[in-house]
This record gives C-alpha cells, sequence and structure tokens, in this order.
C-alpha cells in the first residue's frame, strides 16, 4: 500500500470535507481545525483523513474516515496510530464518540457508559437530539 501520512495543509479542506460528507460526517469544523487533522494520500489523491480535537475539554479522536474503497486495508489503524503516538505526552486516555463500535474495539478502546456523555462534553449535555443519537463514548488508555 503506497500512502504516507502527513498532517494537513488548507488546500486538502475540499478533499476532507469530501470524504466525511459521504458518511455524513460533520464537515463544518474541518476549517477551523485543520490544524489538527492527519491525511493519508495516495499517488496526489487523499484517501483517509483523522482528527485529534485537543481544544475544550477531554482529548478526542474525530472525523477519522477513509474513502469506500480503502476499508479495510489497514488505513484507520494507521491513522489511528499517528494520532495516538500525536496524544501521548499530551494526554493519558483518547476519547472518541462513534457509530464505530466496532472499528474502535479491534483498537484498544472500551465502551463507556452513555450516561458519560453529557458530563464529558458540553455539547452532549445541551443537544435536544441526545435521546436518540446512537454514537457510543468509547476511551483508550494511552500507554
Ligand atoms: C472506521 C474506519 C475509519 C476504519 O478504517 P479501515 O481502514 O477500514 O480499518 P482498518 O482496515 O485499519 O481495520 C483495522 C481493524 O479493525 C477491523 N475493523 C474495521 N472496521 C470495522 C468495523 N466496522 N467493525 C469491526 N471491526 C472493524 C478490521 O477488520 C481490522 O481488524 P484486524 O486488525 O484484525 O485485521 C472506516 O471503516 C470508515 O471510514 N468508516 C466510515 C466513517 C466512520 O464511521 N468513521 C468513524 C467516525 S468516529
Amino acid at each position: 500500500m503506497n500512502v504516507s501520512i502527513r498532517n494537513a495543509i488548507i488546500s486538502d479542506i475540499p478533499s476532507i470535507k469530501s470524504i466525511l460528507s459521504q458518511y455524513i460526517l460533520e464537515t463544518e469544523l474541518v476549517e477551523d481545525n485543520i490544524d489538527q487533522f492527519i491525511v493519508a494520500k495516495n499517488r496526489g489523491r487523499i484517501v483517509g483523513c483523522a482528527c485529534l480535537d485537543t481544544g475544550a475539554g477531554v482529548v478526542e479522536l474525530r472525523s477519522i474516515a477513509v474513502l469506500p474503497g480503502w476499508k479495510n486495508k489497514g488505513l484507520g489503524r494507521r491513522l489511528l496510530e499517528t494520532l495516538e503516538q500525536r496524544a501521548k505526552g499530551m494526554t493519558g486516555r483518547i476519547y472518541v464518540r462513534t457509530t464505530a463500535r466496532g472499528f474502535f474495539e479491534k483498537m484498544g478502546f472500551r465502551a463507556l457508559d452513555n450516561s458519560q456523555k453529557p458530563v464529558l462534553w458540553q455539547d452532549c449535555a445541551e443537544c435536544d437530539r441526545f435521546d436518540v443519537c446512537m454514537q457510543v463514548p468509547m476511551v483508550l488508555e494511552l500507554r
């Protein structure tokens, strides 16, 4: 697999948004958080992305996605492991809110009780879709 992973730059924004929108993942925050994104590139094309949100509150993995034709080739693992290395030294654990529970369990994350969401995230506490939200809170202890 001839794929390199590097920090995202501003000109990557349209490609990142295109990948995220294929899975109906949030795209509105990409511009403001571009410094926290990494991208995976094959032959000049962005084929995957991920973001480590180190803003307010917990350190959170967001927006991890690979193009449909690139699934199950180990790329999600590489993106996650790259951000894990980045997170070490700044935190002891990484959180995620996700519908891809199986992938994150494979990667060593453990599911938390849903009641933890409003405790960990202010936007969950204020969300009027909390009762119907399918995103599972999960945590990875870094060692
Ligand atoms: C989640 C996603 C990023 C995983 O990327 P990927 O490149 O397909 O995953 P990998 O090939 O690196 O898989 C790593 C391991 O997880 C497993 N895995 C991948 N997706 C899985 C899933 N949905 N359920 C269970 N296991 C899964 C793989 O089989 C592999 O296991 P192995 O190491 O035993 O072989 C990708 O499926 C995707 O883009 N999904 C849509 C977007 C999305 O929902 N993102 C989550 C936002 S929080």
